[in-house]
């Protein structure tokens, strides 16, 4: 059905226009009874060994939707529905703001592949923190289960470099109680500056500044009395796959050093290598962060290097979160045994349809049966310890 409609309807609308057309219907499925009742018990299969404990959370399994699909927290119940494990929201940004002209997101079919330039259109920190303030403290329902959210936060535009801190501040304190892990965001490609945070001189005052604003406000919140989680929401940073190995490394040491909760990575390329389609039709599409599957291969080797220096999640250690190209349980598999605990997903999400965090539940659990590991946790990194056994 999917691949009909992506065809025939989808494929042939402006890209962004297809993504408010999609989200609008997962939406108002979430919000029909009878749909809504259909949908989970159709799309939404649980396998209680994909369950997963990290971060202090408890999530239903390892695979979630990655930042950029819904940035203002507006289809949380709709996603879940569906069958992604947790939700990542965002990037969200002190200021609302436009984003970048349209058009801004282009479709490369034959390679499976995005490319967005959106710049982070958002309505701002405090209408975002209002409603997943509205979301946490809402009815629950038999259809409204409980949901992990992640927040991820970047910098408002018009912001100098000089005020970044203050900025990234401002959300995580506006946030924090209401996420149960935080992101920083230094990774996006169309935020002109932005990548340059990643250089550790930059990055150790950032996140010793979000850290500091979180801790300021989640000891006041009904996280505080969670188990496991120290009263601390969890704080990850979202690293680009264009960073040179070395610079890999020093975000993973400086991770170490800080005591972070854990690494994501990757962000979207701004390179265009090994592309299918004709190099005229990306020229002229320009500038922008390209993901889906031609970014595999990278995204891959950078959470192998962070594995290989990080070392296993253990009771207090990092844990990874791999995302960037994955298409399949396969994909996604091979992230869990180079070291993810968590594993996201976007662009494949456009091209193969609702049903696909599903499929990837039901091929994680076949996989997990038809290996030698008796739950997720012990095959997290084991082909980076054979590699070095
Ligand atoms: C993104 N991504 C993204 N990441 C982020 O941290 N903040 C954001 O606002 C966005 N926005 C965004 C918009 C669009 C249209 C796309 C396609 C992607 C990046 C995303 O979360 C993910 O890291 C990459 O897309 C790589 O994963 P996939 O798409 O290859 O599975």
């Amino acid at each position: 059905m999917y691949p009909l409609l992506f065809h025939s309807v989808l494929s042939r609308l402006d890209s962004e226009r297809a993504h408010r057309l999609a989200f609008a219907a997962i939406r108002s499925a979430a919000a029909a009874p009878g749909v809504r009742s259909a949908v989970r018990v159709t799309a939404a299969p649980r396998h209680p060994e994909l369950r997963v404990h990290a971060l202090g959370i408890d999530f239903p399994g390892p695979f979630g939707l990655a930042a950029g699909f819904d940035k203002n927290a507006v289809g949380i119940d709709g996603l879940t529905m569906l069958g992604f494990d947790f939700v990542e929201v965002g990037t969200v940004t002190a200021t609302a703001q436009p984003g970048n002209e349209p058009t801004r997101l282009f479709r490369l079919i034959p390679d499976r592949a995005l490319v967005n330039r959106m710049g982070f259109n958002n309505d701002g920190s405090a209408a975002v923190a209002a409603r997943l303030a509205r979301r946490r403290y809402g009815r629950r329902t038999p259809y409204r289960p409980h949901a992990v959210v992640g927040v991820n936060i970047g910098k408002t535009k018009a912001v100098p470099e000089s005020g970044a801190i203050a900025d990234y501040v401002t959300s995580a304190e506006r946030l924090a109680g209401h996420a149960d892990y935080l992101v920083v965001n230094v990774s996006s490609p169309n935020t002109p500056g932005l990548r340059d945070l990643q250089a550790v001189a930059h990055l150790r005052p950032l996140l010793e500044a979000v850290r500091a604003a979180a801790d300021r406000v989640a000891g006041g919140t009904a996280r505080a009395a969670a188990p496991g989680t120290h009263g601390r929401v969890p704080l990850l940073v979202k690293i680009a796959p264009d960073l040179a190995d070395e610079d890999v490394d020093a975000v993973a040491d400086l991770a170490l050093e800080l005591g972070l909760d854990g690494i994501i990575a990757t962000n979207t390329t701004i390179a265009r290598e090994d592309l299918v389609t004709a190099r005229s039709r990306v020229e002229s599409i320009g500038a922008g962060g390209l993901s889906g599957a031609p970014l595999r291969r990278r995204s891959l080797e950078v959470l192998r290097r962070l594995y290989a220096r990080v070392g296993a999640p253990g009771e207090n250690g990092i844990v990874l979160v791999g995302v960037g190209g994955v298409e399949t349980a396969a994909h996604a598999w091979e992230r869990i045994l180079a070291g993810a605990t968590l594993v996201q997903g976007y662009s494949a999400f456009v091209y193969e349809g609702p049903l696909w965090p599903r499929r990837i539940h039901r091929g994680l659990a076949e996989l997990l049966a038809a290996s030698p590991y008796a739950t997720l946790a012990d095959a997290v990194g084991a082909d980076a310890r054979k590699a070095t056994a």
